[in-house]
């Protein structure tokens, strides 16, 4: 700790403690001209959690999407709509408490992450102390603004599409063979580099290439530590069947258990690699591509190909737009890999289902979906079909 300190003030002597954690408080507390990646206040410790768990969605979709100030006040009245949600206010007071302490022991803080013993490297990334402590540092800054502290993707800069709740342990842009919901580290690195287009997701593309491995082990701790508090919390609430003997056992366990699925999750899958076509013999693909695109039930959820602004519930429990696929502007990429990925294996956490098909019709689909934002490059017939007026909803 001390040390930590006597480094972020830039290496003067450990009597310069007290001097050094002003400086930090002060920082932190109200800007004070710094700029630099001094990290969270050392006291600040991760608050409980405290806004409801959605265990499944009602059986309605949204028809808009909630105020993003608001989402916990939405959260909590989707039961009346038939969802079911925990919510952690229904914890026996000590159980909180308990919980609170165990998650801090395995933890840590936000100043000083930890992660439980046993748990220090995922593929080639380090989680030890000192890459979590950079990346918590450079998170609070870069990130927290929208994704929260506790990565709870609910922080005050937040807009529509919302940011990622890391504490689910669930994201989209996955390039593993795995598919077990976790990215790999080269997924989040892309995702932070290249931002997210049509999302407020920013670019940054000119941190330095250790700062960025930082954020990503960073992003990592919260979402293990997300996913751990909230298992318990499911599992300790008073409707729960489960049984759990000791609060910090258990945790280690579900902690073990999440590490394992990043770990697993780090092996790249095959790189999808289809012929590139031209002229008559790519027009006859995409109108192939356009056949198996109405057979296939994409248009019940991407009306008149998305044009018609629709909203599904997405695995929090929050309403998520259904992509305009005429538009140029896809969140996960455009390459063929990723289209077919997508394809192969749906985007889960937005319930976007897979197909199952052969390669030849993923090729033919891929080949569509690449053309449909530019009409230009669409066969006459299947244009006319495309451009047909949305109908219904507003666009
Ligand atoms: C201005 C708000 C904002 C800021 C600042 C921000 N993000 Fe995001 N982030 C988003 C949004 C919005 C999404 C996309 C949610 C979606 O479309 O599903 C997102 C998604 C993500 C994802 C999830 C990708 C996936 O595969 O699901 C990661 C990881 C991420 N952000 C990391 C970061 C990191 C690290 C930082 C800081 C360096 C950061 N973000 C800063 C808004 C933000
Ligand atoms: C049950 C609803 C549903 C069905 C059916 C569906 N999708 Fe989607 N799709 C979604 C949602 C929701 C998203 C937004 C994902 C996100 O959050 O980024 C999406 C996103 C996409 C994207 C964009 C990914 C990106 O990078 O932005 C593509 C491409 C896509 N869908 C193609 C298809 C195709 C092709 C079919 C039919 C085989 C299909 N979808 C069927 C719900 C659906």
């Amino acid at each position: 700790m001390i040390s930590r300190f006597a480094k972020q003030c830039g290496g003067v002597t450990i009597r310069a403690t007290e001097l050094c954690l002003a400086f930090v408080l002060c920082a932190s507390a109200v800007g004070c001209g710094v700029s630099s990646d001094d990290g969270y206040d050392p006291h600040l410790r991760y608050a409980n959690r405290s806004d409801p768990i959605v265990i499944s969605v009602p059986a309605n979709q949204p028809t808009t999407a909630p105020d993003p100030l608001k989402l916990d006040e939405f959260l909590s009245a989707l039961p009346s709509l038939g969802a079911k949600v925990v919510l952690p206010a229904e914890l026996p007071l000590a159980q909180r408490d308990q919980l609170k302490q165990s998650l801090d022991a395995l933890f840590g803080t936000p100043a000083v992450p930890i992660l439980p013993e046993g748990i220090a490297a995922v593929g080639t990334l380090s989680l030890d102390a000192e890459m979590l402590a950079k990346g918590s540092a450079s998170y609070r800054i870069r990130c927290s603004s929208c994704h929260g502290m506790a990565g709870d993707g609910k922080g005050v800069s937040a807009g529509f599409p919302f940011p990622r709740d890391f504490r689910s342990g669930q994201f989209k842009r996955i390039t593993g063979v795995a598919q077990n919901g976790k990215p790999r580290i080269a997924d989040m690195k892309r995702v932070i580099r290249g931002g997210i287009p049509g999302t407020s997701m920013p670019l940054f593309d000119l941190l330095p290439e250790d700062n960025v491995d930082a954020l990503a082990a960073y992003v990592i701790h919260l979402s293990i530590r997300g996913e751990v508090e909230a298992t318990l919390i499911r599992r300790l609430h008073p409707d729960s069947e489960e049984d759990v003997a000791d609060i910090t056992t258990t945790a280690r366990v579900i902690a073990a258990k999440s590490h394992r699925q990043w770990l697993e999750a780090q092996l790249p899958d095959a790189t999808h690699s289809q012929p590139v076509l031209e002229g008559g013999m790519l027009a006859q693909s995409v109108r192939q591509g356009h056949v198996l695109f109405k057979a296939n039930a994409c248009l019940s959820c991407h009306e008149a190909y998305g044009k018609t602004t629709t909203y599904r519930y997405d695995a929090w429990g929050l309403p998520n737009k259904v992509q305009n696929l005429t538009q140029p502007e896809y969140h996960w990429g455009r390459e063929p890999a990723d289209l077919a990925r997508h394809l192969r294996h749906g985007i889960k956490p937005a319930n976007m289902p897979a197909v199952q098909m052969k390669e030849s019709d993923i090729a033919d689909l891929v080949n569509f979906l690449r053309a449909l934002p530019f009409p230009a490059q669409l066969p006459a017939d299947v244009r006319s079909e495309v451009e047909r007026p949305a109908t219904g909803r507003s666009p």
